[in-house]
């Protein structure tokens, strides 16, 4: 990759105000990236909002000699999806990547749960991947090329205490992904996914100072720079990223148990067999729902 990788792309980041979002912004505008920072300045549950997050992102990258604009929108509605590309495409003349990153935390465990913890959670984080990315698809789709990413996390790739919230919305993004990248293949578009570990207000409360002394945020954008740029040949893929390790996620099956031809069979030969069901030697990943049907019927 040269040095200037993203000069002349414009490149939206949501909830770049602060944590993460920032840290990606400051490294692709050092990298030539114009940057839409969107940060409506929500506190760490979604309540309140202030533009200081976003405008001091913004004063960071033209301080060191960057170009940005400050949007904030709430992912959460359609209109202020659309507003923030508008403004991308206004205000710098294109569109290249979005990189979904906004999130809130409501946790809490289930059976305390108000439907209203819910439905906020599921709102920013997977209504809102879905409404930026939707947003920008027309143009990245005329244009013949897009990056999308999206962020994840580890809580509902494996599951967490008190976030069946956070974790279904984080999962329900990864459904989300791999459906879309079936789509915008063949407009150029490539769609991927990160699982970040990183010190943040959002991860304080929950990991040990021990552990969050060592996971710098700066450490998860390089990852970020890749998968949004050109150069980045992967699509489809969740790759967990923290502390300096970038490591693939992959949803995989086993080889199974294949009942014999013509035999009645029972939930017994279930009992008998699990260790073949389950036993994750062998398994693999497999790329959409053609070659999960296909590998039914594979001798
Ligand atoms: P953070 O709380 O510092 O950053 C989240 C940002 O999103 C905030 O600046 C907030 O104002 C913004 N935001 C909230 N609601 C929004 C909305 N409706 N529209 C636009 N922006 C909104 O937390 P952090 O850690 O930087 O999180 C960034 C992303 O990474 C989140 O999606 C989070 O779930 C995810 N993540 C973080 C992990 C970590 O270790 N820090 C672990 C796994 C995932």
């Amino acid at each position: 990759m040269s040095t200037q990788p993203f000069l002349d792309q414009v490149v939206l980041i949501t909830g770049a105000g602060g944590g993460l979002g920032r840290s990606h912004a400051l490294l692709l505008a050092s990298l030539g990236a114009k940057i839409l920072v969107n940060d409506p300045g929500v506190a760490v549950d979604g309540r309140g909002s202030g533009v200081r997050p976003a405008e001091e992102t913004v004063e960071l990258i033209r301080r060191a000699g960057g170009e940005a604009i400050a949007d904030f929108n709430g992912v959460e509605t359609e209109e202020g999806a659309r507003a923030m590309v508008e403004s991308a495409l206004r205000g710098f003349g294109g569109l290249q990547a979005v990189i979904n990153n906004a999130g809130i935390l409501r946790d809490v465990s289930f059976r305390k749960q108000s439907a209203a913890d819910w439905e906020q959670v599921l709102a920013v984080h997977l209504d809102g991947s879905r409404h930026v990315t939707k947003a920008a698809w027309e143009t990245f789709c005329s244009q013949g090329y897009g990056r999308v990413l999206f962020t994840t996390s580890a809580s509902g790739l494996y599951g967490n205490f008190g976030q069946s919230n956070y974790g279904a919305a984080k999962l329900g993004i990864v459904g989300l992904m791999n459906s879309l990248k079936e789509e915008g293949a063949k407009f150029g578009i490539k769609l991927n996914a990160i699982a970040p570990m990183a010190r943040s207000r959002m991860t304080e409360g929950i990991l040990p100072p021990e552990i969050l002394q060592r996971l710098d945020p700066k450490e998860v954008s390089p990852v970020v720079a890749y998968l949004a740029s050109t150069a980045c040949a992967v699509n489809g893929q969740c790759w967990a990223v923290g502390a300096g390790r970038v490591a693939r996620v992959a949803i995989v099956e086993t080889e199974g148990w294949r009942a014999p031809p013509e035999k009645v069979w029972g939930a017994e030969d279930i009992a008998a067999n699990l260790e073949k069901i389950t036993d994750l030697q062998g398994a693999e990943a497999l790329s959409n729902l053609m070659e999960a049907s296909a590998k039914l019927f594979q001798k």
